[in-house]
């Protein structure tokens, strides 16, 4: 089965105890969180105290992601917020392994995540190491942006490097995931798919998770 992991950046912030709620009943399997710093990305979202807040409020694990610098300095942070799921960018971490090995003896799954500029092949000694892998389809620090043509490429590399090291390994993206792209996703190999404006961008949650997941499930099966 496909997961479906809506990105709250795109939801009503004024409202996210509803919106949460909403998603959740429509069958979201992750909640996806996107953590901006203003260093490696240019732009600010929110951190640990949101997230910490946001932890009572639902069950679906919580699917972070950093789009931050030095994120070794607030992997125990974002623990104790409630993440689930922490993934760190290629492009921001200099030790790699150490800070995937943190994550993990933290208990939580550790993604490695790459923008549209880095080769895939640059994760195949990482690959053994995580539970996910997170293939950026527009460049990181915006919601809302156009799909990267290239990236079901991408995706499609990523998936035979998983199926010949370590099968397990979930295959997610992110950026401009919507009902015209999240066929060509899927059928590259994607099994858990982020999208942001399509899910909260219309006040039609609930079709839109709906129509994603009907659309990958078919394309599966
Ligand atoms: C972008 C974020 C995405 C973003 C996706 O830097 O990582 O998770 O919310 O938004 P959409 O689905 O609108 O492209
Ligand atoms: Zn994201």
């Amino acid at each position: 089965m496909v997961k479906i992991a809506p990105s709250l950046l795109a939801a009503d912030f004024s409202d996210l105890k509803s919106q949460i709620t909403l998603a959740e009943q429509a069958g979201a399997d992750w909640l996806h969180l996107d953590i901006m710093d203003g260093h490696f990305v240019p732009n600010i979202t929110c951190g640990p105290p949101v997230i910490k807040a946001i932890r009572k409020l639902t069950k679906l694990p919580f699917d972070t992601h950093l789009m931050i610098e030095d994120a070794d300095a607030y992997i125990e942070i974002f623990h104790a917020a409630g993440a689930d799921v922490l993934t760190v960018h290629y492009e921001a971490c200099t030790h790699l392994h150490r800070t995937i090995s943190r994550i993990k003896e933290l208990g939580m799954n550790a993604g490695v995540c790459i923008n549209p500029a880095t080769p895939v092949e640059l994760l195949r000694d990482i690959l053994p190491y995580v539970d996910l892998v997170l293939i950026m389809s527009v460049n990181p620090g915006f919601g809302g942006q156009a799909f990267i043509p290239t990236s079901p490429a991408k995706l499609h590399q990523a998936a035979d490097m998983i199926k010949q090291i370590k099968p397990e390994v979930y295959l997610e993206v992110d950026g401009g995931v919507d009902d015209t792209t999240v066929e060509a996703v899927v059928k590259a190999g994607a099994n858990v798919l982020v999208a942001g404006n399509y899910v909260f961008g219309n006040g039609k949650i609930a079709d839109a998770i709906r129509t994603l997941k009907k659309t990958a499930n078919a394309i599966r099966s």
